[in-house]
């Protein structure tokens, strides 16, 4: 089986303005001949603006998050059909800071990656455990139950991902050691196969946390790792092409 190119994703999460529209540009114009795919994901005001700035570009866009249902009565939520009539190609589900800042379960990312697959979009499915679990030996367990319990049957057959992103790592500045990170990657894998069958082994696993271009080489050529999903550094065109360019 080949290996599927890497995905370099940007999240931007509550950052960016029409004006950050040209460091997406930024992004694409500098790109040059890579490996991966890249991929940006804006706050929702900016998909269709950012999708109509990249087109004909290889940058992809994508949502953040995406309502499990596909239209109703629910204030302030964005559906992810209405994320893919925007522009999105890709949607980011179950990242921890909406696991954690509104309670959202495996179960309901598991609703959430459906109604991507309804809509159209390729999930990228965010797992991690927090410090404490780890202090407490559990970060396998919690990171495989949480990849068992949030990948739907349906991904079956589908394009998807899985980002492991330890909370303890996400915008502080530290990062598990290529060991740590390694040992929650096969262990992902495992799971993957044990779900999909050889198919799993074909779904790139992204590792995210404060992942910048200092640090972006010996990540990415981990074994196991498949991409990067990326905060902070994404927001700037030269921190994301540096850890592009490490791929
Ligand atoms: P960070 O965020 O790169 O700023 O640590 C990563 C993420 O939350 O996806």
């Amino acid at each position: 089986m080949t290996a599927p190119r890497p995905l370099i994703a940007g999240n931007w999460k509550m950052n960016g303005l029409a004006a950050s529209l040209a460091e997406a540009k930024a992004v694409a114009a500098g790109l040059g001949a890579t490996p991966a795919r890249v991929a940006i994901c804006p706050p929702a005001t900016l998909i269709h603006r950012m999708s109509e700035a990249l087109a004909g570009t290889a940058v992809l866009v994508g949502g953040q998050d995406g309502h499990a249902e596909p239209d109703g009565a629910f204030t302030g939520d964005v559906a992810a059909e209405q994320l893919a009539d925007a522009g999105a190609v890709l949607v980011i589900v179950g990242h921890s800071e909406r696991r954690a800042g509104y309670r959202e379960t495996d179960a309901l990312v598991a609703a959430k990656t459906r109604a991507a697959l309804r809509a159209g979009l390729e999930p990228i499915v965010c797992v991690g455990e927090t410090l404490a679990q780890r202090k407490a030996g559990e970060a396998l367990g919690v990171v495989t139950g949480q990849v068992r319990g949030s990948l739907p049957a349906e991904l079956a057959g589908q394009a998807f991902s899985v980002a492991y992103e330890p909370v303890w790592a996400i915008g502080t500045g530290l990062t598990p050691t290529t060991p740590e990170i390694e040992e929650v990657h096969r262990a992902i894998r495992a799971t993957l196969v044990a779900l999909f069958g050889d198919a799993g082994r074909a779904v790139p696993i992204l590792y995210g946390g404060s992942v910048k271009p200092a640090n972006a080489a010996e990540i990415l050529h981990a074994a196991e790792v498949g991409g990067a999903l990326v905060g902070g550094a994404s927001l700037k065109a030269a921190d994301f092409l540096g850890i592009i360019r490490a791929v």
